[in-house]
């Protein structure tokens, strides 16, 4: 598992989230050298200083949309200032119990911003790592932070597919299975870009069925979401 060698604190009322390599560190500097030599790289793989730009300028652009997002109170060489969002984590709150409430707010939320997405053809207003940890709750309303992956080379709709599959995946592996089905079923009243939905399950089990989960584990993988989406849908459909 690759990770994020960034440090967060809070001093008062005031966020600081500095920026530092990714783990493993020779991968890391490898795709650096690749990015300035002109091969292009997914954001993660940008070095400390252009993903602080790439987050910052992310920040500004959501906010200039009236997207809920901390605020910057001031950007140094290697560290970001935010205003701090006193709430809680998607991924606290869910540890505790399941508010449907809360999910039916999650999936319209990201219904407006990819409507927003296509619309002004802007496909950094999805959230690429958009598991549980990095969208907050906070007077009734959702927040998003960590804005530090993407593939700026790509179109929109790949973008969207990308956020959907990792919001569903984190969301869906802690609940039960009528759990998910419940989930998955509002996701599909308020999300309307099924062409997303259909290129999400396609892309990961191709035309065939018979597509084997390469896992030995019991962890929720984006295979088990691929096949819950297809079934989800077709029995929707029969009905
Ligand atoms: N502006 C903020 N206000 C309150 N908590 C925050 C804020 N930014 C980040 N956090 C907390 O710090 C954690 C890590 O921050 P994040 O930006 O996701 O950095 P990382 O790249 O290390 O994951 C988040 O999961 C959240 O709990
Ligand atoms: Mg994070």
């Amino acid at each position: 598992m690759s990770l994020s060698l960034n440090t967060v604190a809070r001093d008062g009322e005031i966020f600081i989230k500095t920026y530092g390599p990714k783990t493993p560190l020779w991968r890391y500097y490898i795709r650096c050298v690749l990015d300035l030599i002109g091969v292009k790289q997914p954001v993660e793989y940008y070095n400390k200083y252009k993903r602080l730009k790439f987050e910052y300028q992310t920040l500004g652009l959501w906010n200039s949309y009236g997207l809920n997002v901390p605020n910057i109170i001031s950007k140094k060489d290697t560290a970001l200032h935010l205003s701090v969002i006193k709430g809680q984590t998607l991924s606290c709150i869910f540890a505790e119990s399941i508010d449907f409430d809360l999910v039916v707010k999650i999936f319209s939320d990201l219904n407006y911003r990819h409507t927003l997405a296509f619309k002004h053809n802007e496909p950094r207003l999805c959230h690429i790592d958009a598991n549980l940890r990095n969208i907050m709750y906070c007077n009734h309303k959702i927040f998003h932070i960590d804005f530090e992956m993407g593939r700026e080379y790509e179109p929109v709709n790949l973008w969207a597919q990308r956020e959907v599959s990792k919001l569903l995946v984190s969301l869906l592996k802690t609940f039960s299975s009528k759990e998910r089905k419940k989930v998955l079923s509002i996701f599909c009243e308020e999300y309307q870009f099924k062409n997303i939905i259909n290129s999400l399950v396609t892309s990961k089990l191709g035309n065939s069925k018979k597509v084997k989960k390469n896992k030995h584990s019991n962890e929720y993988v984006l295979y088990d979401l691929a096949l819950d989406l297809q079934n989800h849908m077709s029995s929707t459909n029969e009905n």
